[in-house]
């Protein structure tokens, strides 16, 4: 009892705090990185897992390239209590939340936890409309870093007056908590939210499909496949940038039955796109292809560009797409994607692509540049030719860095 009136007074002196509140300052100056339950596990969850996957993470280097956020998405929950305070399902989490954000935090890690803006979560359990500062008291105390919040059962709700309420619990906590809107795109977050989340989702759920989701799944409800995602998503750089990021949704790489070309093309555009990196396969089954795509430091600093721009599709020649990305100190990223079911071979002439950057600012002119693959080390870096053939393999990609 002495504990409850605890909790409700440090609730209630939150509340009093939250008319100054703002999103937490100094968090995702570059996009998110990290890995989630949902897109492998669904709602399959249990700490054995959780503690697996940090394990992994530490052991194959991807905390240390970058991915430092375990993220519990869906149906973690148990029920809420007399007082209405929400708790982890016991059953799946026998050692308690606090115990898990202990055991990532031991490693370098940080914990994020899914909550939703309405009566329930997409998968059913209960959400935090009407206990908003109970929840991100909870998730305080447990030591969350990080809140993924959802829209589903939100018939009546008031999209920006939702997620600022939240935002305002979650900075009442006192705690620097990352805070992901998930609301689909639905009321266009992006002309909206830079002062309420660190990101926000610009599309629907994202399926391991490349271009197209199987007709068995006609008439029944289904996600998006990975083009998709990026067709919705690119016209939208604009809104991008520190601290606020257009979310594509979580990674399919290693899912499904992406190809080895599709899984590079997809982790390649999301860094082309200053997308999250939010991987979403088993990491402890993955293949050696898989971890050398994730893994890829060259790839993963472009998406990490301290400058925050968000690439462009600057062109389109048949099926073949030139993206562009300006990247600090006057370099630049180059990506050539094959969306083809052919091999092709290109003639690039890179004086045709000079152009200034509406967005940025930023010019690109070749002249004198070097370049560099950053999917093939083995080629030599070097200067930029007037002229360059290139092949291309279907739903495959060819990405340079180029640099003065
Ligand atoms: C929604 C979200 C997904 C996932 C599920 C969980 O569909 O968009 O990313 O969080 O809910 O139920």
């Amino acid at each position: 009892m002495k504990k409850n009136i605890a909790i409700i007074s440090s609730a209630l002196m939150m509340l009093s705090t939250a008319a100054f509140a703002q999103k937490a300052e100094g968090l995702g100056a570059t996009p998110q990185m990290g890995w989630s339950t949902w897109n492998k596990f669904g709602c399959n969850i249990e700490e054995g897992i959780l503690r697996e996957t940090a394990d992994k993470m530490v052991e194959l280097g991807l905390v240390d390239a970058g991915y430092v956020y375990l993220n519990i998405d869906d149906c973690w929950h148990g029920q809420r209590d007399s007082l209405g305070f929400i708790h982890e399902d016991l059953g799946k989490f026998p050692s308690g939340m606090k115990a898990m954000a202990d055991y990532v935090h031991e490693r370098g890690m940080k914990l994020g936890i899914y909550s939703d803006a309405g009566s329930k979560t997409c998968a059913c359990f209960a959400g935090s409309q009407g206990h908003e500062y109970q929840d991100a008291f909870v998730y305080a105390q447990w030591g969350i870093d990080y809140l993924k919040y959802d829209w589903c059962y939100t018939e009546d709700v008031n999209p920006k007056s939702a997620y600022r309420v939240m935002r305002d619990a979650l900075a009442a906590t006192g705690r620097p908590i990352f805070f992901s809107m998930c609301e689909w795109g639905h009321s266009k977050p992006w002309e909206w939210a830079a002062d309420i989340a660190h990101s926000w989702r610009t599309t629907g759920d994202i399926w391991p499909y490349f271009e197209t989701i199987p007709e068995e799944f006609n008439g029944q409800w289904h996600g998006e496949p990975v083009l998709t995602l990026v067709d919705i998503n690119e016209p939208l750089r604009a809104y991008a940038g520190p601290g606020h990021w257009n979310d594509p949704d979580m990674l399919e790489v290693g899912n499904g039955n992406l190809t080895e070309a599709e899984n590079r093309a997809h982790f390649t555009l999301w860094c082309m796109m200053a997308a999250p990196l939010i991987l979403g396969n088993d990491l402890t089954t993955m293949t050696q292809e898989t971890l050398d795509i994730i893994l890829n430091k060259d790839v993963i600093a472009i998406d990490q560009d301290p400058l925050g721009v968000q690439g462009l599709r600057l062109r389109r020649d048949g099926d073949v797409e030139y993206w562009f990305k300006p990247l600090e100190g006057g370099d630049w990223a180059f990506c050539a994607f094959n969306r083809g079911k052919e091999d092709v071979t290109v003639t690039l002439d890179w004086d045709s692509f000079k152009f200034t950057d509406e967005v940025s600012g930023c010019t690109f002119d070749p002249q004198g540049c070097k370049v560099r693959n950053l999917w093939d080390a083995k080629e030599k870096v070097r200067k930029i030719q007037k002229v360059k053939n290139l092949k291309i393999a279907s739903h495959d990609v060819v990405l340079y860095r180029i640099s003065r």
